[in-house]
């Protein structure tokens, strides 16, 4: 079985709208998130398409999807997220166990839905790798020289930006493989991190390195929006 999580459960302080989550805001002619749901729907190979959103944007949720993709609304499923970007897979995994019939090799690609220009290739990337490798991580190479600072002011270390890459997403995983790691950190371990990949890592778990693409940008600020319009060739509203 392969399973589509897609994590719009954040309240995207970043962008300073507190009454809308970014994910809702609209894009061309539909919202972020109808954009990342179209893909995984026409991608074919998921057996599930999962969408954690906030507890109080469920109905919402449903809504968009049944207006902005009709054609695969019986197929989409809706639950709510967690209060931290792990907590949400988490929720995902928990409404996976409730709802599927989960076998040994079974595959959770997790995405984030502000991430609307992922492609289908990068998408069957993850499949492929999750599925030879057991954990996958989707990165371009680093552009930028990265510098770190311990104390904010002074430069401690500048690493080799050829061994440096920024994360994307998905992340796909065996899904049994993700749930044992997670379960295994413990709150302070899940406070520190934002990205279930990590937990991996912390784990001393192999995960691979799928490539992304510089279009594959989460939308974050209020630039991101003015990008993502310009990408697609309209005006914002
Ligand atoms: N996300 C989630 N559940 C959370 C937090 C984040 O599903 N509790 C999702 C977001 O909806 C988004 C992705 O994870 O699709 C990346 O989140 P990010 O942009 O880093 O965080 P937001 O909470 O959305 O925004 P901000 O940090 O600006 O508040």
């Amino acid at each position: 079985m392969i399973v589509a999580a897609i994590l719009a459960g954040g309240s995207g302080v970043r962008m300073g709208n507190p009454d809308k989550p970014k994910q809702y805001y609209q894009l061309g002619t539909k919202p972020v998130l109808a954009h990342t749901i179209d893909k995984f729907c026409a991608h074919g190979q998921f057996d599930v398409v999962l969408v954690l959103c906030p507890e109080t944007w469920l109905q919402q949720t449903r809504d968009l999807i049944e207006r902005y993709c009709p054609e695969y609304s019986n197929g989409v499923h809706v639950a709510a997220g967690g209060q931290s970007r792990t907590d949400t897979v988490l929720k995902a995994i928990e409404w996976v166990d409730i709802h599927c019939e989960v076998e040994d090799d079974s595959i959770i690609v997790t995405h984030d839905a502000v991430r609307p220009f992922v492609s289908l290739r990068i998408i069957s990337d993850n499949i492929e790798a999750a599925e030879r490798f057991g954990a996958c991580d989707t990165v371009i190479p680093a552009t930028d020289t990265i510098v770190a600072s311990e104390n904010a002011a002074t430069i401690s270390e500048i690493p080799d930006r050829r061994n440096l890459y920024q994360g994307q997403t998905p992340q796909s995983f065996k899904l049994a493989k993700l749930k044992e790691v997670l379960l295994s950190l413990s709150d302070a371990e899940k406070e520190i991190l934002t990205d279930a990949c990590k937990a991996f890592v912390l784990r001393g778990e192999p995960v691979e390195l799928v490539k992304g693409d510089i279009a594959n940008f989460k939308i974050t600020y209020p630039h991101d929006m003015r990008v993502a319009h310009a990408m697609l060739g309209v005006d914002e509203c």
